[in-house]
């Protein structure tokens, strides 16, 4: 008698849903069809719009409206609070299914190495964003104490984070933000906030319209030096050809020449200046020494040698973010992804582990927007279905779908379900109607767990 197709994905970020879409709206998914059970290391599903996405970008956290279409699915299962390497291994995953998907993304900060990195006060994005965001793995507590604040890096996520450092606790009150984080935020003293671009205007990675966000709080004075403003030829050539790059530019342009306004906090976006050195007394951040570049032709830049220490009393590092290693796979150190051609994980040697994907920003870096990842899933996935076809697929010992739960039962594994999350759902949204908000997040596992039914 036929069976399904039945496919683990590991991961139940954007991409993991993508790859599920795909699967589902494949040829495959017809007659004698497809079965696919996600396994998510957090009680909930959705990755980095959940602990990632910034509490005032309701817009981009609704996607998870649209990706309710796809677990809502009756060949679709989710696993949360399961961690791949803890509570379920390669092996078992084998003896399950005939193909395992990885879209572990990223959680963590990637290092920067300069000197004072260890410093009291020296703070990694990922790990404000996963506080602001409510991650259940991180303290409940931060220290918002620094006056002036120092954000190293010209991306989004830099955006992200300054924004929220200059926004109020009460324009940031009518998000999802859990109470402990609405208290940690009226704490905040930041005034002044500066971001730092190693390189110049035409080389930021930040987008069009999240840049032009800053400057619709009206507590935020955005700041740019007419000095920070220079193009060279490669920056000349990267404006001509991408139309985003241009926007960018024109904007920080335009705050360049006009006045200053009155609005209480400051937020300086300077250009030309790479971090050299995080400044510190007693063990505690007291500022940051950058040394001035300038272009060389092609869009990168030197140093000239002529630094300046900024005071400032905590330093934000938005220079990237990391994907864990995974256990049993093969492992790029270099650019800390799993090797793939093509979405087929890639061993030493340059054979197809077999039965073996990766998907999302575990297989491409941490670079792209949720939107990015479903070009990728597909990909991958048509893979996935080839090798199928072609019948190179591992055929699993025990393809059961009940054999799965009775697995992680037997381990004493407390998962949640798709049906759970409508309950932790539903319990969020409760939270938040007496204060006429749309949800307010639950914190804690435990909590999360007992609000899913788990
Ligand atoms: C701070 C921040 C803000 C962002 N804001 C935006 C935005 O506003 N708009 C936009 O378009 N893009 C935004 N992005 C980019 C977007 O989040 C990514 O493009 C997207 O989330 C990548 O999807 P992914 O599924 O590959 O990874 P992730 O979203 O990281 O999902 C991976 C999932 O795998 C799970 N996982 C990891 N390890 C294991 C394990 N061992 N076992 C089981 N499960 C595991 C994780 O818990 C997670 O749920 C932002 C990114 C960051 C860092
Ligand atoms: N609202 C949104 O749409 C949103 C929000 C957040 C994130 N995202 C997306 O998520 C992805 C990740 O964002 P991200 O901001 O983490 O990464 P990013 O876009 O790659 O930006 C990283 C920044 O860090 C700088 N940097 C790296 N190493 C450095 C060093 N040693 N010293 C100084 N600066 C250094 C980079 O400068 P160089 O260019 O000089 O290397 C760059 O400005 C992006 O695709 C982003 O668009 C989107």
């Amino acid at each position: 008698m036929p069976r399904p197709l039945r496919v683990a994905i590991v991961g139940a970020g954007p991409a993991g849903i993508y790859a599920a879409d795909a699967l589902l709206k494949s040829e495959a998914a017809s007659d004698p069809g497809v079965s696919i059970d996600l396994f998510e290391r957090m009680p909930a599903p959705f990755g980095l719009i959940r602990y990632g996405v910034a509490p005032d970008h309701p817009r981009i956290k609704g996607i998870v409206t649209a990706l309710h279409q796809v677990l809502d699915k009756p060949q679709v299962r989710l696993f949360g609070n399961v961690d791949y390497g803890t509570d379920i291994h390669l092996d078992d995953l084998r003896s399950f299914y005939d193909a395992v998907v990885f879209s572990t993304g990223a959680m963590a900060d990637r290092e920067l190495r300069i000197p004072g990195v260890e410093l009291d006060g020296s703070l990694g994005a990922a790990d404000f964003a996963s506080w602001y965001d409510g991650h259940p793995d991180v303290p409940r507590t931060w220290d918002l104490s620094a006056e002036k604040v120092a954000v190293l890096g010209v991306g989004n996520v830099a955006l992200d984070i300054a924004r929220i450092l200059a926004k109020t606790a009460e324009e940031l009150l009518p998000t999802e933000i859990p109470p402990n984080v609405h208290e940690g935020l009226k704490a905040n003293k930041a005034l002044e906030v500066h971001v730092f671009g190693r390189r110049g205007p035409a080389q930021a990675k930040f987008s069009p319209m999240e840049l032009r966000e800053l400057d619709h709080s009206p507590n935020i004075e955005v700041i740019v030096n007419p000095e920070d403003i220079d193009y060279d030829e490669g920056s000349i050539a990267e404006r001509r050809k991408n139309k985003q790059t241009d926007m960018v530019a024109k904007t920080l342009e335009n705050w360049a020449i006009r006045d200053v306004g009155d609005r209480p906090h400051k937020l300086f976006l300077h250009f030309f200046e790479a971090p050299q050195e995080i400044l510190g007394t007693d063990g505690k951040v007291v500022g940051l020494r950058t040394e001035r570049t300038e272009l060389d032709g092609t869009g990168n830049v030197k140093g000239t040698g002529r630094t300046t220490d900024w005071d400032v009393q905590a330093v934000y590092r938005a220079v990237g973010y990391l994907s864990d290693e995974l256990p049993k796979l093969p492992w790029d150190v270099a650019t800390g992804t799993v090797p793939d051609e093509g979405g087929r994980v890639i061993e030493e040697g340059g054979t197809h582990l077999s039965s073996t994907y990766v998907t999302g920003w575990i297989r491409r870096g941490p670079v792209g927007l949720i939107g990015h990842t479903k070009g990728d899933a597909n990909e991958t996935i048509a893979h996935l279905l080839e090798d199928h076809a072609a019948g190179r697929l591992q055929t699993p010992t025990t393809p059961a779908p009940e054999a799965v739960e009775a697995f992680l039962g037997e381990r004493g594994v407390r998962f949640t379900t798709w049906e759970g999350w409508y309950r932790l759902d539903a319990a969020e949204k409760a939270l938040g109607e007496p204060e006429g908000r749309e949800r307010v997040k639950i914190v804690e596992r435990d909590a999360m767990l007992d609000a899913s039914g788990a």
